[in-house]
């Protein structure tokens, strides 16, 4: 049976989908089978994300309501038979949170990994995606406000009895938290005492190639350590400051200010 984990955030906008779409392209490569269910039915975009948007006929709310079979719906990532997708496009289909929770139990009978990309906010979707899963990833930036809520979200998790839990703290800037402008990683888990599987930096080039990260990158470097963090339950998590210590890193953070 495999694990069913939730990436969820509170805050809109803080990455969740990204998260999603670079933890699985990270744990296919590792050999892992892996499917992305985008449960972020209103306003659905992993497919865009990952480039499969022109492949999509079938979805999540024709599955649940029995319009075509799960295997009908699902999509493979093109190099990556190991990833799936089950997209979301009917914006305005109502999901049943019993049906969903049956469509991903399905699912886990023959992936090792089903993700499940969570709406923002903590209202029914937040439940339906939650409901389905057995843990949770809980993606913040390293700002007040997305902690904040971050950390609610945790103590919603908690009380929909999700305890496996871990904080994903994504667009990271290695020079402003070597220069104490930003709140590492450290800061973050005295301030919420929760464990961190991933540190993520920010990266704007490499997103922009539908989720997939060019080797070598930082970015790429960081996913991948995520990813062996999901699968072993511990690990090291991505240093972003390493380049900005020493002379030569406050030269560099010296060129990134200028
Ligand atoms: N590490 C990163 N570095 C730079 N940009 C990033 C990073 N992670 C995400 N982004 C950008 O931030 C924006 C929001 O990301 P994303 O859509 O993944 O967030 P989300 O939490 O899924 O949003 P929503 O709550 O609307 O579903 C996107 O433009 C994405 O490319
Ligand atoms: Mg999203």
């Amino acid at each position: 049976m495999g694990r069913c984990i939730v990436i969820t955030s509170g805050k809109g906008g803080v990455g969740k989908t990204t998260v999603t779409a670079s933890l699985g392209l990270a744990l296919a490569t590792l050999g892992k089978r892996v499917v992305l269910v985008d449960a972020d039915v209103t306003l659905n975009n992993l497919d865009l994300v990952l480039g499969l948007e022109a492949a999509v006929t079938y979805d999540l709310y024709d599955v649940t309501m029995g319009t075509c079979r799960l295997k009908q719906a699902l999509l493979t990532y093109p190099d990556y038979p190991s990833l799936k997708l089950l997209p979301s496009v009917h914006p305005l289909g109502e999901v049943d949170k019993t049906a969903f929770r049956e469509v991903v139990e399905e699912l886990a009978q023959t992936q090792d990994f089903v993700l499940i990309d969570c709406p923002a906010g903590v209202d029914d979707g937040f439940v339906r995606a939650v409901s389905a899963a057995s843990e949770a990833l809980v993606v913040t930036t390293p700002t007040a406000t997305a902690l904040r809520d971050a950390d609610k979200t945790l103590g919603y998790l908690d009380a929909l009895r999700v305890s496996k839990t871990a904080l994903v703290v994504n667009r990271v800037r290695g020079d402003l938290v070597a220069s104490g402008e930003m709140l590492s990683v450290d800061d973050i888990i005295k301030l919420l005492h929760v464990r961190v599987a991933g540190c993520i930096p920010e990266d704007d080039v490499a997103l922009s190639m539908c989720g997939a990260t060019p080797v070598g990158t930082a970015h790429h470097q960081a996913v991948n350590l995520l990813a062996r963090y999901v699968i072993e339950g511990k690990g090291k998590v991505y240093d972003p400051t390493y380049i900005y210590r020493g002379p030569l890193g406050s030269l560099r953070r010296w060129l990134k200010k200028a």
